[in-house]
């Protein structure tokens, strides 16, 4: 019999499902609730703030076998105070689809111009002088083929567009017209018309796309950010944005987030918020109805796996991040 520490408080509905899905293989232990022995925890259910908040907990963890995180990224756990041989698992998958999407929402309003029409229309300006771009036969580069890049990928082939990508190994099953890894960024950046950002934040990417990655792309190029924001060095696409009025982007991640995510102020190192060629969503790519429980489910999932001596899904690599 293992025993599971959720690391966070949950609702009623996440209690029965952990209680049907782990079944008689685990005893759960709730963080709000009586207080375990940390030293009697084999398998600890975080997320990527949860962990990050709380490091030192991993120190008291003296028998820990298994970290299941509930989100995808997992850049802000301790992995120096993480033992070899503890396994490291994200969720990966549990809402690919939904930011896929978000993405494309992002690249149609850059390439319709949705949010500069709405909003001279609102001022009362009628204007249909401006010219927008059509999707068709444009190549998209998609940095990071994992399974949001992939789902990316699929809508993509939907509006008849190219699809180049990249990844750590160079090869994919999917029908791709160029796959390669970061010693392809420079091919990618220059032929690409569309360019999406769905890499994890490591030590290598961390900073991956700053001024020269920049001025490679092209001058009328869309760049779009739904993983994590220090993939792209703030200042320079500041500067990019602000000195080429005709390249477009979009983020929904954030360099800076305030403490309060549901109503907070928005505050970043540049003003993003002044530019007309640049569009902003507060990290809501993932937040579709039903979003808590699928995180959940993928990672209770691996729970389960684990418990059954199953092949697990989404093992994180910790060289990536050390
Ligand atoms: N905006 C949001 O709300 C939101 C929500 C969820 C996730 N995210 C972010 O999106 C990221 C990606 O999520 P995912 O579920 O698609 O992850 P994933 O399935 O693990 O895919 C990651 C992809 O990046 C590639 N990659 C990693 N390191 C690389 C490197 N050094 N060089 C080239 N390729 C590299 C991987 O290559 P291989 O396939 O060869 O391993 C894989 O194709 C997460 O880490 C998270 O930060 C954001």
């Amino acid at each position: 019999m293992k025993n599971v520490l959720v690391h966070f408080k949950t609702d009623q509905e996440i209690k029965t499902l952990l209680a049907q899905r782990l079944g008689e293989k685990a005893r759960v232990f709730h963080i709000e609730g009586p207080r375990a022995t940390l030293s009697d925890i084999h398998i600890l259910l975080t997320s990527n703030r949860t962990l990050g908040g709380d490091p030192q907990i991993i120190g008291e963890m003296g028998n820990l076998e298994l970290i299941q995180s509930v989100t995808a990224g997992v850049e802000r756990f301790p992995f120096h105070l993480i033992k070899q041989g503890i396994i490291v698992c994200s969720a990966s998958g549990a809402l690919s689809r939904a930011i896929a999407e978000h993405a494309f929402a992002l690249i149609l309003a850059l390439a319709k111009n949705i949010v500069c029409h709405t909003k001279a229309m609102r001022e009362g300006t009628f204007d249909n002088s401006v010219q927008s771009k059509e999707l068709l036969g444009k190549v998209i580069g998609i940095l990071g083929f994992g399974s949001i890049g992939r789902e990316i990928a699929r809508i993509a082939r939907g509006f008849a567009m190219k699809v180049f990508a990249i990844n750590r190994s160079g090869r994919t099953d999917f029908d791709c017209d160029f796959i390669g890894t970061l010693a392809d960024l420079d091919h990618i950046l220059t032929k690409s018309d569309v360019i999406v950002i769905s890499l994890p934040l490591t030590k290598t990417t961390e900073g991956l796309i700053g001024r020269h990655e920049l001025e490679r792309m092209k001058e009328d190029a869309i760049l779009v950010n739904i993983a994590r924001a220090g993939i792209i060095e703030q200042g320079d696409l500041y500067r990019h944005l602000r000195d080429n009025p005709r390249f477009k982007a979009a983020s929904d991640v954030w360099w800076r987030y305030p403490e309060d995510r549901r109503g907070g102020t928005s505050r970043q190192d540049h003003p993003f918020h002044q530019l007309g060629n640049f569009l902003m969503t507060p990290h809501v790519a993932a937040h579709v109805v039903g979003a808590r429980k699928r995180m959940f489910e993928v990672a209770v999932e691996n729970i389960r796996r684990y418990l059954n001596g199953e092949e697990l899904m989404n093992i994180v690599r910790r060289e990536d991040y050390l």
